[in-house]
C-alpha cells in the first residue's frame, strides 16, 4: 500500500463526520437550539482526529519528507498551502469551542456564529481534501522510491500506535490542574 492510502481513508471518515455536521447545523437553524454535546464531539473529533492523528501525520512525516525532495514550484506551493490550509482548520476549531462556551452562556449571537463556523469547516475539509487527493497526494508519491514508501507507511503506523495513549495523557493531565 502507498503510505497515501491510509490518509485516504482518514479523508472518507473526516467526510463522514462533516455529513452529520451538516445535518446538525439544519437541525440547530430549524430549533434555533444547538446539540452542545455534538458540538463538543465535533470539536474532539477535529482535534483529536482530523487534526492530530490525521494533519500530524501529514505534517511531520509525508511534508517533512515532501519539503526535502526537489519538487517542481506548482507542488511546492500547494504544499505551502496545505501547511496554511490546516492553521486555517486549527483557527476554525477554536472559534467553534469559543461560539460554543459563549452560547451556552446565553448569547443570543453565539449560535448564529456556532453555524457560521461549522459551514466554514465544512467548506475548508472539502476544499482541503479535494486538493490532497486529487492533487498533492498522487503528484508527491512519485518523488519517493518504493523502500521509502515503505519507510514512511511504517512511521504512519508508529504515529498512531502512541495518538491514544498521548490523548488520554492530555486529558488526565487536563483535569489534574482543575481538581
Ligand atoms: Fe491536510
Ligand atoms: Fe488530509
Amino acid at each position: 500500500m502507498e503510505p497515501i492510502g491510509p490518509l485516504m481513508m482518514e479523508h472518507r471518515l473526516i467526510e463522514r463526520m462533516l455529513q452529520l455536521v451538516q445535518k446538525e447545523i439544519q437541525e440547530a437553524e430549524a430549533k434555533q437550539r444547538v446539540d452542545g454535546a455534538f458540538v463538543d464531539a465535533v470539536v474532539d473529533f477535529i482535534r483529536w482526529y482530523a487534526d492530530r492523528t490525521h494533519h500530524g501525520k501529514e505534517e511531520a512525516i509525508l511534508f517533512r519528507d515532501a519539503a526535502q525532495k526537489e519538487l517542481s514550484s506548482q507542488d511546492r506551493a500547494l504544499l505551502n498551502e496545505l501547511i496554511a490550509d490546516h492553521n486555517f482548520g486549527r483557527r476554525t476549531v477554536t472559534q467553534i469551542a469559543e461560539a460554543k462556551g459563549q452560547y451556552l452562556q446565553g448569547s443570543e449571537e453565539a449560535l448564529k456564529t456556532l453555524s457560521e463556523k461549522l459551514r466554514t469547516l465544512i467548506d475548508f475539509y472539502h476544499q482541503h481534501i479535494q486538493k490532497e487527493d486529487k492533487f498533492f497526494f498522487p503528484a508527491a508519491m512519485i518523488y519517493f522510491s518504493e523502500q521509502e514508501q515503505k519507510a514512511m507507511l511504517e512511521e504512519f503506523w508508529q504515529a498512531d500506535r502512541k495518538m491514544i495513549h498521548t490523548k488520554y495523557g492530555f486529558i488526565v493531565g487536563e483535569y489534574e490542574k482543575q481538581k
